[in-house]
């Protein structure tokens, strides 16, 4: 069974003294239930791996070069991640898609440089409000899949982390539907089964204006596997009120699974 995880995506906020404290809240009271995660900006990796060092909360990146090594000014290498001991890396954020100019083909090539040195991408794909009300949404998810998938190979794509964020719901304060959500997770679902026998193994999360109060029935979703969280991982309390929706889902799904049996 899939274990939920919750992500906490930070953007670029932050210092070393906020950091302290929220990593201090955090740190002891994530429960073991749940695997979380911190992505926070580059220059914190070091001052995060220490906080964290001995705590359940595992360490992520926002971004990722492409490239291995060498001449590239301003760049961060996917193995100088992994040498601050980062398990994860967010790939194809939409405001890096919409701001910083990475297309599908550039995401993909950022999730392979990941993966070739053990982290795990959370790759982000999802569709803006027009795409949406054009009835576009799952053609816009299949070719921001489809591309990444012509780069890192269908054998990998149970490496991945998928995060299902439509743009219109990020910082918004407007989260999709659980309906919405559910529909698109499934979609998502069937096109891994479509291409690897490992779909089932692959976790699937929403991010979009996740709250507290929204997480639990986002993260009971069937297909839901926890979630991508912005702002509301900038705060303590409500980070970890979303951690507990989320064990609180797992629970659920263990007694499901239990009662199948
Ligand atoms: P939000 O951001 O929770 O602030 O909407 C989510 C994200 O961008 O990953």
């Amino acid at each position: 069974m899939r274990r939920k995880l919750v992500v906490g995506n930070w953007k670029m906020n932050g210092d070393l003294a906020r950091n302290r404290e929220l990593l201090g809240a955090l740190s002891t009271r994530v429960p073991d239930e749940v695997d979380c995660a911190v992505c926070v900006p580059f220059p914190y990796l070091a001052q995060a791996r220490e906080l964290l060092s001995g705590a359940s909360v595992t360490l992520g990146a926002q971004d990722v070069s492409e490239f291995a090594e060498g001449a590239y000014t301003g760049e961060v290498s996917a193995a100088m991640l992994a040498d601050f001991g980062c398990r994860y890396t967010i790939v194809g954020h939409s405001e890096r898609r919409s701001m910083f100019g990475d297309d599908s083909a550039l995401v993909g090539r950022k999730a392979l440089a990941a993966m070739r040195v053990g982290l795990v991408p959370i790759l982000c794909v999802g569709e803006s409000l027009e795409e949406r009300s054009s009835g576009r949404t799952e053609a816009v998810l299949r070719g921001q899949l489809d591309a990444v998938a012509g780069i890192v190979g269908a054998s990998s794509l149970s490496k991945l982390v998928i995060a299902y964020e439509p743009v219109w719901a990020i910082g918004t304060g407007q989260a999709a539907s659980a309906a919405q959500v559910q529909s698109v997770l499934s979609f998502v679902r069937g096109w891994l089964a479509d291409r690897t026998p490992g779909a089932d193994d692959v976790r699937i999360l929403y991010g979009g204006s996740v709250k507290p109060e929204s997480a639990g029935p986002l993260f009971g979703l069937p297909d839901s596997d926890g979630g991508l969280i912005g702002a509301a991982s900038l705060i303590a309390a409500q980070f970890l009120g979303i951690c507990e929706a989320a064990r609180i889902a797992w629970q659920d799904n263990v007694r499901q699974f239990e009662g199948l049996k």
